[in-house]
């Protein structure tokens, strides 16, 4: 299984490497893939027992891009895996941006967690597949680096999770357009998340509020 943390805009470069500690030792043995996605301020130069992924990137390796991060940044810290298309970073910028960060990343072999969700105005028209069908049409669902997270923005920091019917049905569709390792996130907590988990083409989960303590998320790793 896969669980990502999204760290958003918390935690700080010491509050980090107090959380990477703990994190470390509770992963010495485990089968899972862990990811964790700390602000980028934070990164660490140390090797860790999870993968330090980007929430964030500007589709360049360096040059006169104020405020942005390049490829040259994230290989000092040996970072390999970036997140794209975050429904709080579509927010601010165009879907042109988001197919250029997702052809650099691919064209330098990063692992690339893809993610795509309906906002709920969407929902109840009873759009969402062909919603999420064009958010994905812009990518090569082919790219053997790439995993898909399915985040449905009504569920995104509400405490209330999408119901397993509809991730049933969204992940179903999914897995007939890529074959790539899909994940759910969206208010993901200890109290569902052996549900989700169990429903038919979850590879896994990313999770925000819930992973913010290390304790918990280890415990979420855990079940
Ligand atoms: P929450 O788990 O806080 O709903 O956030 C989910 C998320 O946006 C992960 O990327």
């Amino acid at each position: 299984m896969i669980f990502a943390a999204n760290l958003k805009c918390n935690h700080t470069r010491s509050s980090f490497k107090l959380y990477a500690n703990t994190l470390n030792k509770a992963l010495e043995s485990t089968n899972d893939e862990i990811i964790v996605f700390p602000p980028s301020i934070a990164f660490l130069e140390d090797k860790c027992n999870f993968i330090q992924g980007a929430q964030n990137f500007y589709p360049c390796v360096n040059g006169a891009f104020t405020g942005e991060i390049g490829k040259m940044h994230l290989d000092e810290f040996s970072i390999k895996c970036v997140l794209i298309g975050h429904s709080e970073r579509r927010a601010l910028g165009d879907e042109n941006l988001i197919k250029a960060k997702f052809d650099f990343a691919k064209e330098h072999g990063f692992k690339i967690i893809f993610c795509i969700g309906e906002d709920l105005e969407i929902k109840n028209q009873n759009k969402t597949l062909e919603f999420l069908e064009k958010q994905l049409k812009i990518i090569d669902l082919n790219y053997e680096n790439l995993i898909i997270a399915y985040e449905p923005i009504y569920s995104i920091g509400t405490g209330v999770s999408a119901t397993k019917e509809d991730i049933n049905k969204v992940l179903e569709f999914i897995s007939s357009l890529s074959k790539a390792p899909l994940l759910y996130g969206g208010s993901v907590n200890e109290n569902n998340i052996k549900e989700i988990l169990a429903i038919n083409h979850c590879s896994g989960v990313l999770i925000g509020s819930a992973a913010l303590k290390v304790e918990n998320f280890i415990k979420l790793i855990k079940g």
